[in-house]
C-alpha cells in the first residue's frame, strides 16, 4: 500500500512539474500539411540510435536532435551513417519525391522506430523540428530534467511550405544587437520553419556593417548617445556628449552569421536603406547630402527628425537623405553594394527606398538640375531615376534588386522585387507589372505594433493583435500567385532595446504568421491555432524564451451611454476564458465578480482591474487601467463616430 501511494505521489509530483508529461495531442506549429495520429506510444530507449548521412549539410540537422534528445533527457545519443537497428533514421531520398520539393518531409513515429525521410537536408532539418515539438515541453530543457516519461505519439506526417520565403525582418540599426542575439533570434525563428531573416543594417540611428572602402560609416556611424524612454520624443544630445551606444558588425562577423545562418537553413537578406533613412551615412560622409552643413549633424538617438504631419513622405528636419544629384553617391553605392554583394550569398539585396522625404531635395539647385537634364517631372520621379541607377548597380553585382513598395512611385525599376509594406496595395501594383512581391503588410505583419492593451505593453503607435496576425495571407484574390514569393513579419526595433523584449515581440505572432507562410491556407484554424500555441508557451517557458501572453488578455473597449456614463466591454481573442475584475483597487482573482455583460463604471470609482483564468489558472497579466484612461478611451471613440 505504501508503496502505491508513493508511487501515486511521484506520478502525481511529475505531472504537476511537467505538465505536458502525458501529452499525446499533436500540437506543432506551423500546422503540417497532413498529420495522421496512429495507436500507440512511441518511447525514448535509454541509448537511442541516430542513423544518418555525414554530408556537411546534415551537421546541424543531426546536433541539433542531439542535444534535444541528450540534454533534457540524460540519455546516450550515438549516430552512425548506417545502423540497422536505428532508433531513429534520418534518409534523404534517393529519388526525389515531388510531393515535398526542396524543403518538404515525410515524419513516421511508430512505437520502436522513428523515420525522417526528405530529398533535401533542410527538410530532414524540418523534419526534427517537428518531431521535437512531438514531445513533452520539457524536451526544450537546456538542462536534465527528472521524472519525466520522455514519449511522443504515434504519427505519420506529410508536410512542406506553401512559399519558399518565410522570413522574419529584425531591425539592428535602431538599437544593435550582438552577434550571438542575432544567432540566438536564428534558433528560435527555425524552431518554426522560417528560412528568411532580413537583417535591417543601416538607417538613421545606426550603420551596422563594416564596408571597408569607407570607415567611417562604422566609426561614426554605428555610434549614438543611450538613451530610455519613449524614443523618437528624447532631446538632442549636446554636441559633446559622448556616443558610445551602438556598435556594428566586422566583416568577420558577417561571416560567421551567414554561416550560422547557412548551417541552419537560412538566408540572410541585407537591406541598406537609401535614399532615405540615411543620416548615419550623411553623418560619416557629408558629401553624400545635396544640403549645405550636414557637418554638424548626429547620428540620431531618438530625438524627433521628421514631421509626419503632413502624412507620407514625412517633412524631414534634419537632411537624412543621400542626394540623387550627386556621382559621388552613386561610387559610394557601388562600392557598398560591392562588398555586400561578396558577403552575403543570397540572390537578392535590399536598397530600401522607404520614407524618403523630399523637402530638402526640393531645394537643391543640383536637384533642379538633375529634373532638367533627366527630364523628371517630380520628386517622385527622382527617386526613382536614383533607384532605377541603384538596380543597375546591384545587378551588375550579379544580385537581385528588392525594395519597399515606395520603388513603385515614379515607376519601377524593370528588374526590381518589391516588398509591399503600406498594406498589400503596393504588391498587388507590382505582381500586376509583372513583378516579383515579398508581402509584408503593416495591417497583418508589423511585429513592432502592440499586441494587446495600451495599459499594459510598452507604447507604440498602432496595435496588432495576434489573430489579426493569424489572418494574414500572402495571396491578395485575383493576383496571380506565381508572383508572390511569400511573407515576413518585421521587427521594427525604436522601441525594443533588449533581447528578452526582441523575444517578447516576436512571439507568438511569428507563429501566426509562420503558419500563414507554411501551412495550407485551408489548414488554417484560429480555435485550434490558440490551443497549439498555449501548449508553445510551456515549450518556450521551458526553452526560457520570453513571449507575450495578451492573446489570453481581455480587448477593453470604453464608451460612453447615452446618459453620459461610461461604459466598459470586455471581450477575449481565446475562447474559454473568464474574466474577474474590481472597480475597488483590490487585485482580482477567480473569487472576484466574473465578467458576464457590459459595465458600468461606478460613479466614484478610480481604477478597473482585470485578470483573466482558465478554470482555475490565471492565464493574462493582472491590468489595472485608471478611470481617466477608460475616459479618454471612450471620448476618443465618441467623437470619432
Ligand atoms: C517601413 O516600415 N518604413 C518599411
Amino acid at each position: 500500500m505504501k508503496k502505491i501511494l508513493i508511487a501515486l505521489c511521484l506520478s502525481f509530483l511529475t505531472v504537476a512539474s511537467f505538465g505536458q508529461n502525458t501529452q499525446t495531442s499533436i500540437a506543432i506549429i506551423p500546422e503540417p500539411v497532413s498529420v495522421t495520429q496512429t495507436n500507440g506510444k512511441f518511447t525514448l530507449p535509454e541509448n537511442v540510435v541516430i542513423e544518418a548521412g555525414s554530408q556537411p549539410e546534415m551537421k546541424q540537422v543531426i546536433a541539433f536532435l542531439k542535444d534535444r534528445l541528450s540534454i533534457p533527457t540524460g540519455r546516450q545519443v550515438t549516430v552512425n551513417a548506417t545502423a540497422p537497428s536505428a532508433t531513429i533514421r534520418l534518409l534523404l531520398n534517393q529519388k526525389a519525391d515531388a510531393t515535398i520539393g526542396k524543403e518538404g518531409y515525410q515524419l513516421s513515429v511508430k512505437p520502436t522506430a522513428i523515420e525522417i525521410k526528405a530529398n533535401q537536408p533542410a527538410g530532414l532539418y524540418y523534419g526534427v523540428q517537428s518531431l521535437v515539438q512531438l514531445f513533452p515541453a520539457a524536451i526544450e530543457s537546456k538542462t536534465k530534467v527528472e521524472n519525466v516519461t520522455w514519449e511522443a505519439p504515434c504519427v505519420e506526417i506529410t508536410d512542406y511550405p506553401r512559399f519558399g520565403w518565410r522570413g522574419l525582418m529584425f531591425d539592428v540599426s535602431r538599437h544593435f544587437f550582438t552577434k550571438d542575439e542575432v544567432k540566438s533570434y536564428i534558433d528560435n525563428m527555425v524552431r518554426y520553419k522560417y528560412n528568411l531573416l532580413h537583417l535591417h543594417l543601416t538607417d538613421d540611428e545606426g550603420w551596422r556593417i563594416e564596408i571597408k572602402s569607407y570607415p567611417n560609416l562604422t566609426k561614426v556611424g554605428a555610434w549614438s548617445v543611450k538613451k530610455v524612454g519613449y524614443f523618437g520624443t528624447f532631446e538632442k544630445p549636446a554636441a559633446d556628449e559622448p556616443r558610445e551606444y551602438g556598435g556594428f558588425y566586422t566583416q568577420e562577423d558577417i561571416k560567421e552569421l551567414v554561416q550560422y545562418a547557412k548551417e541552419r537553413f537560412v538566408n540572410i537578406l541585407p537591406e541598406i536603406d537609401v535614399p532615405g533613412h540615411s543620416l548615419a551615412a550623411v553623418v560619416s560622409y557629408p558629401e553624400l547630402s545635396c544640403t549645405p552643413g550636414v557637418e554638424n549633424y548626429q547620428v540620431r538617438s531618438g530625438e524627433e527628425i521628421m514631421d509626419w504631419s503632413q502624412g507620407h513622405p514625412p517633412i524631414a528636419l534634419v537632411d537624412n537623405t543621400l542626394c540623387p544629384a550627386n556621382e559621388k553617391v552613386y561610387e559610394f553605392l557601388n562600392k557598398v553594394v560591392t562588398e555586400v554583394a561578396q558577403l552575403f550569398p543570397f540572390e537578392y539585396i535590399h536598397m530600401g527606398g522607404d520614407e524618403c522625404p523630399k523637402n530638402f531635395w526640393e531645394k537643391s539647385d543640383a536637384v533642379k538640375a538633375l529634373m532638367k537634364k533627366e527630364k523628371l517631372k517630380d520628386m517622385n520621379e527622382v527617386q526613382s531615376y536614383f533607384t532605377k541607377r541603384l538596380e543597375k548597380i546591384v545587378m551588375a553585382k550579379g544580385k537581385k534588386f528588392i525594395g519597399w513598395d515606395e520603388i513603385l512611385q515614379g515607376g519601377l525599376a524593370p528588374n526590381a522585387a518589391v516588398m509591399s509594406w503600406q498594406g498589400i496595395e503596393g504588391g498587388i501594383e507590382a505582381a500586376k507589372q509583372k513583378h516579383e512581391v515579398v508581402m509584408s503588410p503593416t495591417t497583418f505583419a508589423y511585429i513592432d505594433y502592440m499586441q494587446g492593451d495600451p495599459s499594459i505593453e510598452p507604447r507604440v503607435y498602432a496595435t496588432l493583435r495576434l489573430n489579426k496576425a493569424y489572418q494574414f495571407e500572402p495571396v491578395p484574390n485575383g493576383v496571380d500567385p506565381k508572383y508572390i514569393k511569400g511573407g515576413q513579419a518585421n521587427l521594427w526595433t525604436e522601441q525594443v532595446y533588449n533581447m528578452r523584449h526582441a523575444e517578447y515581440m516576436t512571439w507568438p505572432r511569428g507563429f501566426a504568421i509562420a503558419e500563414s507562410v507554411w501551412s495550407p491556407k485551408e489548414k488554417k484554424n484560429w480555435n485550434q491555432f490558440v490551443n497549439r500555441v498555449e501548449q508553445h508557451f510551456d515549450r518556450m517557458d521551458v526553452a526560457e524564451v520570453k513571449y507575450a501572453p495578451s492573446v489570453f488578455e481581455p480587448i477593453i473597449t470604453a464608451t460612453r451611454t447615452a446618459d453620459k456614463q461610461l461604459k466598459v466591454e470586455l471581450t477575449t481573442e481565446a475562447e474559454g476564458l473568464d474574466i474577474y475584475y474590481t472597480f475597488d483597487n483590490s487585485f482580482p482573482d477567480r473569487f472576484y465578480p466574473k465578467y458576464k455583460e457590459p459595465l458600468i463604471f461606478p460613479k466614484e470609482a478610480v481604477m478597473l482591474r482585470v485578470i483573466t483564468y482558465k478554470g482555475n489558472e490565471p492565464k493574462g497579466r493582472l491590468m489595472s487601467i485608471p478611470v481617466e484612461e477608460l475616459q479618454k478611451r471612450a471620448d476618443q471613440k465618441n467623437a470619432a463616430h
